[in-house]
This record gives C-alpha cells, structure tokens and sequence, in this order.
C-alpha cells in the first residue's frame, strides 16, 4: 500500500506520537483547575499557544485553539460577522473555497439573510485578487479566501487580498489548513485579520486546530460554542490538554520546512511523468504548493481506482444517493463531467519515492 493522500490527513511523526502517549498518561488534570497540576498543564499549554503565535508573527493572546480547521472558520465567519451586523451584511468568498466555508455562507444567506458575493477562479484554479477588490463594498463586513485550495494545491494571491482589506477597513479570514508550515505566514505582512490552521494536516492529531484573532481582545466576536469561559470565553470546553501538546510538537517540528525541496523534485518528475504517459495535469502550472498534485487520465476511471486500488488517493467527485457529480472545484476550472471523473489528487510528502510514484503511474495506466 502507497499512502498518497497527506492532504487530507497526515500520520503522526514520531516527536508528536511520543508526547500524546506521554500526556494521555501524565496530563489529565483539568487545565483550569486552581491547584498546582491544573496550572502545570495549562502552563505547557500557554507554551504551546506561544509557539504557534510566533509561527505566525502573531501574540499568544492572539490564539484560540479549536477542533480544527473547520471549527476555526465556524468561529471566525459566524463569530465575526454575527457580532458586527452592524457593520454591515455583505460578505466575499470564493467558489472553491473549503465545503465548510461555503456552508457557513450558505448558511448566513438562510438564516441571516447575509448577502455572499461567490469569486470564481480563473482556469489555472486561482483567484483573480482584482475580482475580489471590485466586489467590494460600503457593506462588506468580511472577505474570507483561502490560502490554498485543497484540491489543486493552487495559491490564492492573499497578499494582494489583504492590502485591499486593509485599506478599506474590511476584515479579511483566510483558512489555511493546507498552506500552515507549507508556506511561510507573517499574518502582519499579508493583512490578515483572521486565520484557522489544523493540527492533523501536519504530522499532529487530529481534533485539534487553532484560530488566529488579530487584537482578540478588542475584536467582537460571537462564541460559537458557549462554556465556561475558557479561551477568552469564545469557545467553551475543557482544554485538550495532550492534543494540544501533540499539536505544539508538529509545529516545532521540522520535517515539512526541511524537505521543501525534496517534494519539489518529487512534484516536477511526476508532473513529467503524468505528461510523459499521456496524462494531463488539472494543477496549476505555477502558483503551487508541491504537495498536492491533480492529475487525469483519458479513460481512467478515478472512483474505481480510488475504492479499489492499494495506492491510496483521493477523487474530487463526491457521490449523493444515486447521483455522481463531479467535483465543485474541478467544475468551477473548467472541466465537464467525464474529464471530472477521470482525475485524481494526490498529495505528496517526504516519505515518498520516485520510484513509488514510477510504479504508481504503471498502475494508472493500467485503470486508464
Ligand atoms: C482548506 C481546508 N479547510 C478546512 C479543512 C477542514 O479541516 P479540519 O479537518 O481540521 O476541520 C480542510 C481539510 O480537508 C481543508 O483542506
């Protein structure tokens, strides 16, 4: 079996799995607890806080932890812009964004009657930031974009997006659950107001993520989960102490930084290869993360690769009931429904080999 899917969740690296079995073990004090081994575990916390605060260029008392990517921008769109009706009803996302953030959208439509204006990307699977300015306006109380896409590994010009922002006062979120240690973040330098990471999508475990709140204190933001005033009191709940210690050890860790460059020669030779062997990429030909990869083959059909085959990868389609349909990314770049349901992603990372990925392909061919 070839693992080849790290995008949608990656295996623990060993630095994280010895911490979590540690503190499983050792910390089970409540962390809000007054007594000395309540303190203790809420202190390696703070610690935790502060290393992920200095990823980003951010304040510790500028994190919230959360369950994840997905619950982060549950908090960062409902909580802000539910506390800032005030302001104004107008949001702008993107059509490829994460299917957690069009759902929250979608949504505030319904139930707030919140106006979203949906950017659709250009052919290559990127944003066109010009797009995103000229929606704009008076009423815009937020601009969520993402980082990068999660099928296609494309970079969304957030830096642009963000200046933009900046200078008409409008909070910008970006969800950044494919793009944390893959790509450096200053959230000063790119103007970002908001920014939700997952711990599991980086060698760390899964359940626990993190919102980044520029000056918390003074941002109004509506708790999504009401509780007993833990983090800020905007998000209730006993802290998981060993997750978030699990989580801190994936960011210290290096391995992602360091092997940059190997994955880049991993992602040009099985971008030759794919072409080589008649393939076509759906990727972006430049503006990538080379972790992820989407590829198709004429003929191939991916859902009976991706249920059977012991390479492990994923498909873009996702099947309701009786109804195949093709993948809301790949659609929105362009492709029709046969071309939908020939390509697959994968995402790739140091543990691979050119020689794994040559015999993958042989394997591709044979489903093609
Ligand atoms: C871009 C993006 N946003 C959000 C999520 C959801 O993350 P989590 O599983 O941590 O809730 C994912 C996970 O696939 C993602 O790729």
């Amino acid at each position: 079996m070839l693992y080849l899917d790290f995008a949608a969740s990656s295996p623990l690296i060993p630095s994280v799995k010895e911490i979590l079995i540690k503190t499983l073990d050792e910390e089970f004090a409540n962390p809000s607890s007054a007594h000395r081994l309540g303190r203790d575990s809420s202190e390696k916390i703070e610690q935790v806080r502060e290393t992920i605060a200095d990823s980003l260029g951010a304040y510790k008392s500028e994190i919230i932890f959360t369950s994840g990517a997905s619950e982060s921008n549950n908090l960062a769109i409902k909580g802000y812009v539910l506390a800032n009706k005030h302001k104004g009803k107008h949001i702008i996302t993107s059509l490829i964004e994460h299917k957690c953030i069009l759902a929250i959208c979608h949504f505030l439509e319904k139930e707030y009657g919140y106006e979203i204006t949906y950017i659709s990307p250009k052919k290559n699977g990127i944003i066109d930031a010009q797009d995103v300015i000229d929606a704009m306006r008076e009423d815009t109380v937020l601009v969520s974009i993402m980082h990068v896409n999660n099928e296609l590994g494309s970079i969304q010009p957030i830096e642009l997006i963000g200046k933009a922002c900046f200078d008409k006062n409008i909070k910008f979120h970006v969800d950044a659950a494919q793009s944390y240690k893959k790509i450096a973040i200053d959230v000063d330098n790119l103007n970002i107001d908001m920014l939700s990471i997952s711990a599991h999508k980086i060698y760390g475990p899964k359940g626990i993520g993190a919102l980044y709140i520029r000056d918390l204190r003074e941002t109004r933001i509506q708790p999504v989960i009401h509780g007993a005033g833990q983090e800020y009191g905007l998000r209730g709940g006993t802290l998981a102490t060993p997750l978030i210690l699990g989580f801190g050890a994936a960011v210290a860790d290096d391995t992602i930084e360091r092997n940059l460059d190997n994955i880049k020669k991993l992602n040009s030779f099985f971008r030759s290869k794919v072409t080589e062997n008649g393939g076509i990429i759906n990727s972006p030909n430049s503006d990538y993360i080379p972790h992820i990869l989407n590829i198709r083959f004429p003929s191939f059909d991916a859902s009976q690769f991706v249920a059977n085959s012991d390479f492990i990868c994923s498909q873009g389609s996702a099947c309701s009931s009786m109804n195949i349909e093709i993948s809301y990314v790949l659609r929105e770049i362009g492709l029709n429904f046969d071309e939908g349901n020939q390509s697959i992603r994968v995402s790739l990372a140091h543990e691979i080999t050119q020689n794994q990925l040559q015999e993958f392909i042989k394997n591709l061919k044979k489903g093609a």
